[in-house]
């Protein structure tokens, strides 16, 4: 399918056609005996990948010793890879730096939240802030783009590897500490602004100079939390800058080549959308099972899918990716079998990879990478699947990549993902704000903002992520599950805009500087809704309170606020604390959740809010999921019963057919 390609063949030669599906692979030459390197690359062809990612952990076989390099390895396994028709996506090697580099500048490695330095002998083993480090990722990232930026067979670059992995985002390092120092001085001006913002006057915390200030780590009682969410925002903007080096630095060196990043799965730890900003291409590293067994399900809900993984979180985070990418998303890897990193690693059902790599399409991925060729007889994954068994016998990973190059070839060309009409802001600031004052044990913003995506996904709707930078134009539902912290530019957009507008608890209930809005909460919100939220509380697990929405009782827990309003009262609390508080407020524009509704109650309330908005939904689809590319509809089936997919009599399978078994995908084109 890939013709071969020369060294003779111009680098534009092999661009794609937009809006192809294109498969890859995640390959590591150096930890394979030469005589291996053709044979792979030729398979790889054969089995119809067009891109394969190498060494972005290969800095020590690139400079084994400071200033020593050996290039000869990774020139002829470019060489190697290229000639057989694959493009390259080059790595660059800071997510590892060598033995030697931390022996001499110890102040490269990461400090825990305890004070303990993370040390050499695993990877991501160096902190952001350390300017030593910041040197050094320049340098190996400047001579190993300026021997490959024009190499006719690399087609791509990625940045470092997954920033946030194994929790290094935020490090207590005396770097660390004078970094954000003078991020501190840069953002207040003045020491007395600073204090002002983290209200110092309590607990006699008053600063007399940026320098007094120190980490918000190992103290007697929590920081105020300004001084937490200014530490978030600081460790966030430390890899907007770390990895904007790099991106420069490719940029200079390598002309039309795309730049990526290989992000996680829903990792809020830094702001995504700056990173994005600077690459051209987000792309994320796809790993359902471990998803699952760490994710937001009860126990029975994860025996249910133990084997297919939850049927929403990973069609989320590609409609997260895709934000951050500006619509441009690629998946770096695709687990190909069983991991070896979560709690437990179970196998996926067969058929799971087939599906996940029809289901990233479906979310406008264009590129799918397996992770990785072949499984690895030593080290840390030696449990973790590959395409190939470490005899180099395909697995069953590698057979299902071969029904999707087969399939591929039914489809039409060059169909995009559109704009869908209901969009779910995903604002990163206001989960630093959740995370430094979450007020009830077990609070997660991520799992809420997931119940409410799976919510609107059982009813069969596409869905976009949204920032607060983006644009509403062309909306008809703005949901916002927990927008802590909304900027007033955003809701006056919002409000001059047609979409309607539901938020969840929370919303607009602290200003950037962490404090209760002067008016209280929610703050900007009340330009859409007249209510103000004059108390709240957290509930455990073990107490529920009936919420009366239309004629139904439903049951809640979790979090609970006591409203005052003008506006509709949609649903109301009637236990017998304060009973016939109001729950769920709104207006002709806007709605307020002043609970977590779940399940059922959630559903309901889903379905209701579409309709309100003019947005078409199905019945609930059960374990049936749909998405839509162009003019390509896609089911998948996440249940263990066949289903019936609900095209319309004139669908045109070109793939899969009307009925659906478990575990399968369906392909259709259809007249409205
Ligand atoms: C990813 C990582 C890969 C590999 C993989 C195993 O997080 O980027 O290098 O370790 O996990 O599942």
């Amino acid at each position: 399918m890939h013709k071969p390609l020369t060294r003779q063949n111009r680098f534009d030669a092999a661009r794609k056609d937009a809006g192809m599906l294109e498969l890859g692979v995640c390959y590591y030459p150096e930890q394979w005996p030469r005589e291996k390197w053709d044979e792979d690359a030729r398979r790889m062809v054969e089995l119809g990948l067009a891109w394969v990612r190498i060494g972005e952990f290969a800095w020590s076989h690139i400079e084994p010793q400071s200033g020593i390099f050996q290039w000869e390895w990774m020139d002829e396994a470019v060489e190697v890879l290229g000639c057989a028709g694959l493009k390259v996506i080059l790595g660059t090697p800071t997510a590892a730096p060598p033995k030697w580099l931390v022996d001499r500048y110890p102040d490269i490695l990461p400090v825990d939240a305890r004070g303990v330095v993370r040390k050499f002998g695993a990877r991501r083993h160096y902190c952001f802030s350390s300017r030593r480090y910041r040197v050094e990722a320049a340098r190996i990232t400047e001579v190993l783009v300026r021997r490959y930026g024009e190499n006719p067979f690399v087609h791509a670059w990625q940045t470092d590897n997954e920033y946030g992995d194994h929790d290094t985002i935020h490090s207590y390092s005396d770097e660390a500490k004078l970094a954000f120092r003078e991020w501190l001085a840069a953002r207040y001006g003045t020491v007395e602004a600073m204090n002002r913002a983290w209200g110092t006057q309590f607990w006699s915390m008053h600063y007399n100079s940026f320098d007094e200030v120190d980490l918000p780590n190992n103290l007697v009682e929590e920081p105020t939390p300004t001084h937490l969410v200014d530490y978030y925002r600081f460790s966030s903007d430390q890899v907007k800058s770390f990895n904007k080096a790099q991106v420069d630095i490719i940029r200079r060196h390598s002309p039309g080549r795309s730049v990526t990043h290989n992000f996680m799965n829903q990792n809020t730890d830094f702001d995504h959308y700056k990173v994005g900003e600077d690459i051209d291409i987000a792309s994320w590293d796809v790993y359902p099972m471990g998803g699952l067994i760490n994710g937001r399900l009860s126990d029975e809900e994860k025996a249910r899918y133990l084997r297919v993984g939850d049927p929403d979180q990973t069609a989320f985070n590609h409609d997260i990716y895709r934000a951050v990418g500006k619509g441009r998303v690629w998946v770096m890897e695709q687990q190909p079998g069983p991991v070896n990193w979560a709690a437990h690693n179970q196998s996926p059902a067969d058929g799971m990879v087939r599906l996940w790599t029809w289901l990233a399409y479906a979310h406008g991925v264009d590129m799918v990478s397996y992770f990785r060729w072949r499984q690895a007889p030593f080290a840390q994954e030696q449990f973790h699947a590959g395409l190939l068994l470490p005899n180099s016998e395909v697995d069953q990973g590698y057979l299902e990549v071969a029904q999707v190059t087969e399939e591929m070839t039914r489809l039409p060309e060059g169909e995009a993902r559109e704009k869908a009409e209901v969009a779910i802001v995903l604002d990163y600031e206001s989960r630093f704000a959740a995370r430094a004052l979450p007020q009830g044990q077990g609070y997660a913003a991520s799992a809420i903002a997931l119940d409410w995506y799976s919510a609107i996904a059982r009813l069969g709707v596409d869905v976009d992520v949204i920032g607060q930078h983006a644009d509403l134009s062309g909306y008809k539902l703005v949901v916002a599950p927990d927008l802590v912290i909304p900027d007033a530019a955003f809701i006056a957009r919002l409000k001059a805009s047609g979409a309607k507008a539901l938020f969840g608890p929370r919303s607009g209930s602290k200003t950037r500087d962490m404090h209760i809005p002067a008016d209280l909460p929610p703050g900007p919100l009340a330009d859409l809704l007249d209510f103000r939220v004059t108390r709240v509380e957290s509930l455990p697990e073990y107490h529920s309170e009936p919420v009366l929405y239309g004629n139904t009782s439903h049951a809640v827990t979790g979090w609970r606020e006591l409203i005052r309003t003008t506006e509709t009262v949609l649903a109301t609390f009637e236990g017998e604390h304060r009973q016939g508080s109001p729950a769920i407020i709104g207006n002709a524009k806007a709605r307020y959740v002043g609970t977590l509704p779940r399940g059922e109650f959630l559903s309901k309330l889903m379905g209701d809010t579409l309709g309100w908005a003019d947005v078409k939904g199905l019945p609930d689809l059960g374990d049936l999921r749909l998405a839509r590319r162009g003019k390509l509809h896609f089911a998948f089936n996440y249940g263990s019963t066949p289903a019936s997919v609900p095209a319309s009599p004139t669908a045109d399978f070109l793939v899969g057919g009307r009925e659906l078994a478990p575990v399968d995908v369906a392909i259709w084109t259809q007249t409205p």
